[in-house]
């Protein structure tokens, strides 16, 4: 089971801080906002989530209760949060592997399960 989803960067610039609340977490926006031009990578992790979303085929996660990390190595990763390895397990889920790319323009993410 895969995910895609690719959006255009730009309308992420001037997201508001009420939206920016709802969506992401502390750790993304701390994320985002350490780097120059904050909004491609808001536009990563928001594909990022939308991805896991059409692999998993189910709305019942929220995209803020599915939160994209780095590695030290900037490789991107599923935080495991209690309430998600509980989700896993009662689907058979080992892990969900994801993957960001972005231009100046476009942001695109695919994310695989692993079961
Ligand atoms: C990591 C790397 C592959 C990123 O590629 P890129 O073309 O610069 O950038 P992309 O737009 O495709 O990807 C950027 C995203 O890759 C992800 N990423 C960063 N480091 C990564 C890593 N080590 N592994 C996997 N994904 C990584 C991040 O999600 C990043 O977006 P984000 O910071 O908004 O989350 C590249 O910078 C790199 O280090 N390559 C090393 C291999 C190499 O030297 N190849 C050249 C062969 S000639």
């Amino acid at each position: 089971m895969v995910g895609i989803d690719i959006e255009n960067i730009e309308r992420f610039k001037n997201l508001s801080q009420h939206l920016i609340a709802r969506v992401y977490t502390i750790n993304e926006i701390n994320y985002c906002q350490s780097r120059s031009n904050s909004h491609i990578h808001f536009a990563g992790i928001w594909c990022a989530k939308e991805a896991v979303v059409k692999a998993l085929n189910d709305l019942s996660l929220t995209v803020s209760e599915i939160e994209i990390l780095h590695k030290p190595s900037g490789a991107p990763y599923i935080n495991i949060t209690p309430k998600l390895q509980q989700y896993f397990e009662s689907k058979n889920i080992k892990n969900i592997h994801i993957s960001i790319s972005h231009t100046d323009t476009v942001a695109t993410s695919i994310a695989m399960i692993e079961k």
